[in-house]
Formats: C-alpha cells, structure tokens, sequence
C-alpha cells in the first residue's frame, strides 16, 4: 500500500527535526500555536476525525493538551501498519481505523471536526460530506516548498509532488461550501547539514524520482556546513457552511 512506503515514524522524526534545527522558532512553539488554534474550536463532547492520522500524532495530542474536554476520538490511515501503531499509541482512547481519504468510511454529517496535518492526499468534498453544519476542518500541511523552499526551487514544479499553495486549498474549499475563518501561510529559517538535506529529499519523497543526480545537485547548491533553508508550513481553519 502507497501509504506503508509514504511514512513512517522515522520518517516523521525527520520531518519533525524541520522544526527542530531553527534558531527562530522552535517544534514546540509550532505545534503549540497549531494546537491552540485547535484549541479555540474545542467543547466538550464533541466528536473528531483525524484524517491520514500516521501513528495517531494529532489524537493523542489533543489527549495530552486538552484533558479538561471529553471528546470522542477517531482517526483514519490507509497504511496498515500505520493504524496499527496508531492504535497501541492510543489503546482505546480513540477508534482508528483503516480506511482512504477519498472514499471515508465514515457516515455523512458524523463529525464536529476533521483535522489532517501533513496529509497532502484530502479530498474535500469527503470532508464535507461526514462534518456536521458548521463544522470545523483545521488543515496544517508544507506549502508550494514543501518544507523545504530552497531545495524545492531547484526542480521543475511537475517534479514536486502534490505541491499547492495556500490558494489552491482556499479555492477548493469554497467551491466545497467551507467558509475560511483562518489561513495563514508560514516562513521559518532553518539551518541544515546538506546531508540532512538528502536524507529528507529520499525518506520523504517530495520530489518526483529522486535520483543520483538530483542528489548532486542539492550538494553543489548546499556546500557550507550548516545552509539555511526555509520551512513553509500552512494552516487553515474552515467552516462548513451549512
Ligand atoms: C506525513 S504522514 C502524517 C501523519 C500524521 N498526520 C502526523 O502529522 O503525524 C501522512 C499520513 O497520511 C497517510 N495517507 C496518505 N494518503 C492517504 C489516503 N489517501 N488516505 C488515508 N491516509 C493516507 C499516510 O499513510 C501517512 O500515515
């Protein structure tokens, strides 16, 4: 399955030390500010999806953040051996579930909120369909730099894989009904080792057939030390309409 190949949590280690090796702004201070934009959306009760939930990340942070809520918890992953970690993360705190984003396995108007985080594989009108009217969908992914600007500019934009900017989010979403009550469009500096550079580029297959060459050219590009790369993560918030 395209999912097992797609990530994993080592894969989600590097994409997390993105977060990491800034001097400006830290993981935490990240996720925190995407947590709490979370947060604002949260009563008690309510019933959430998480979509392309990898090892269950957003669930158990909203567990560990959020104790003072009730809320029942459920996520979705077409990776098996996703749901599985998912599951022994979260035991019986949350229901997760093999399934794909474009075709989920989930009633129509079944949710209060549907969130996805670095899950470019959505489909908006499956949102739609299992959120409640005026439900919330709050959305975090890389922009057209895919996290990493810099080496993104360096290939052709075909070869970025499924790389959209803010715009073409917003634009589907309207189409889908959803009313944008937040989006926001992040730039962080970062300092890289250019190995680590390469290490992301071929664990996490931004880039179309990564091959030798297009290693030696992020080498010849990012030759220093320590190179400063430009993180571009998005978020956005929208509300079903009606
Ligand atoms: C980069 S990971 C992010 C995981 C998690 N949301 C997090 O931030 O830690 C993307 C996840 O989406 C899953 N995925 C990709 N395409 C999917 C699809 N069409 N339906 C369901 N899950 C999908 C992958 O298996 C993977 O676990």
């Amino acid at each position: 399955m395209a999912g097992e190949k797609f990530y994993d949590e080592e894969i989600a280690k590097l994409r997390d030390s993105l977060f990491r090796e800034t001097s400006s702004v830290s993981a935490e201070t990240f996720n925190d500010y995407f947590f709490s934009i979370i947060g604002k959306s949260l009563q008690n009760g309510q019933t959430i999806l998480d979509i392309g939930t990898g090892n269950g990340y957003v669930l158990s942070e909203l567990l560990n953040r959020f104790p003072q809520y009730s809320l029942n918890l459920f996520g979705i992953d077409n990776s098996s051996i996703m749901v599985d970690r998912a599951r022994k993360l979260l035991g019986e705190k949350a229901h997760i579930y093999l399934g794909d984003n474009f075709k989920l396995p989930c009633k129509d108007d079944s949710f209060d909120l549907v969130t996805a985080k670095n899950v470019t594989s959505i489909y908006i009108s499956e949102i739609r369909r299992v959120l409640h009217e005026k439900g919330y969908f709050i959305f975090r992914e890389y922009g057209l730099g895919k996290g990493l600007v810099e080496v993104s500019a360096l290939f052709s934009k075909e070869r970025l894989i499924r790389s959209r900017d803010l715009d073409y989010y917003i634009s589907r979403l309207k189409e889908n009904d959803f009313e944008i009550e937040i989006a926001e469009q992040h730039k962080i500096k970062r300092n890289y080792a250019p190995k680590k550079l390469i290490e992301i580029a071929k664990s996490f297959p931004f880039i179309e057939s990564f091959s030798g060459e297009d290693e030696r050219e992020i080498l010849n590009r990012f030759n220093r030390p320590l190179e400063e790369v430009t993180s571009d993560p998005l978020i956005i918030v929208a509300r079903r309409k009606r």
